[in-house]
């Protein structure tokens, strides 16, 4: 894996995207998920696969329950019926102690996911590989300037984080995420708030990374072209399950409206503009005159 690492840095930034059916490693299967009893039902009949080597993308509109998905594979919630299973084992199902050994095994970009700010951008990388390794001080140097020399940022290792940039400080927390070299990365949102070059860097490097690492990458987001540009698969979420899913060619080509109106971002199609209510008639009146005419 080192000299993967290693190797990626000089590496031309085009690989080939990865068609090849690795191993399933994360499944979801008929899952339905509320937050509390009787409260609305966030996902229901839910269907997902996340096979090894590649970056799957989870679209969909705010609020759909993409960060929810998350958290079932993390295991912060278990769902109310189906299963979800991380190398084989249901989630829900884990034991604590077994629950904690797969989350090591889980890389996680949280949605906004901030620094630690009074910790220099060496010890952010160096966080987990403290929390969770005896690695003796050496190895642990040389596998955190390894991970920022993976995003770019060995030489500033000694900054704070109020002294980089927003970009910057995005593929400080990617090095973090996948500090422990874990075999499924889950990011949330991680391109929010970034300008289009150091977005554009960071889908780049989500990309490489999983490549490098041979892992399996979760991509939450709501960027279409940055993400059609490195993803192999892509779901897109309606009503508590999928609505629609396929390549990026695929979905490119895809004269199903319910793509169409996400892809070509169309105000009215299957998701509806107007919140339902009243008609616009009978809010104003107009559906005599209408009748009248
Ligand atoms: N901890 C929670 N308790 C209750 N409802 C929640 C909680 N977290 C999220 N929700 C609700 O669940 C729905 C899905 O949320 P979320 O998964 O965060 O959506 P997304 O990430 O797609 O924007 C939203 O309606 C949200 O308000
Ligand atoms: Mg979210």
């Amino acid at each position: 894996m080192k000299s993967s690492l290693l190797k990626l840095t000089k590496a031309a930034n085009q690989q080939p995207i990865n068609q090849e059916l690795g191993e399933v490693v994360v499944s979801i299967r008929d899952v339905d998920f509320s937050y509390a009893p009787g409260e609305r039902q966030i996902l229901s009949g839910l269907n997902m696969e996340f096979r090894r080597g590649q970056v799957v993308a989870v679209m969909g509109g705010s609020g759909c329950g993409k960060t929810t998905i998350l958290r079932l594979i993390g295991g912060q919630y278990r769902a109310q019926s189906g299963e979800v299973l991380f190398e084989g084992d249901d989630i829900g199902r884990m034991s604590s102690a077994k629950l904690m050994t797969a989350r090591r095994r889980m890389g996680m970009l949280f949605q906004f996911g901030a620094l630690f700010t009074d910790l220099s951008v060496f010890e952010n990388v160096a966080f987990p590989l403290r929390e969770h390794t005896n690695l003796n001080e050496e190895l642990l140097r040389a596998l955190v300037l390894l991970k920022l020399n993976a995003v770019g940022l060995r030489g500033a290792r000694d900054l704070m984080p109020s002294q980089i940039s927003g970009g910057m400080a995005r593929r400080v927390a990617l090095a973090r995420a996948i500090a422990l070299d874990p075999p499924l990365i889950m990011y949330d949102e991680p391109f929010a708030g970034l300008d289009p070059i150091s977005l554009g860097i960071t889908a780049r490097l989500i990309r490489d990374l999983n490549e490098a690492l041979g892992a399996t990458s979760l991509l939450v987001t709501h960027d279409i072209e940055e993400t059609f540009a490195i993803a192999d698969y892509v779901y897109f979420i309606a009503n508590g399950h999928i609505g629609a899913e396929g390549t990026p060619e695929e979905l490119s080509r895809s004269d199903d409206p319910f793509v169409r109106q996400f892809l070509d971002a169309s105000p009215d199609g299957p998701v509806p503009f107007h919140y339902p209510g009243i008609s616009l008639e009978n809010d104003f009146g107009l559906a005599f005159d209408r009748q009248g005419q």
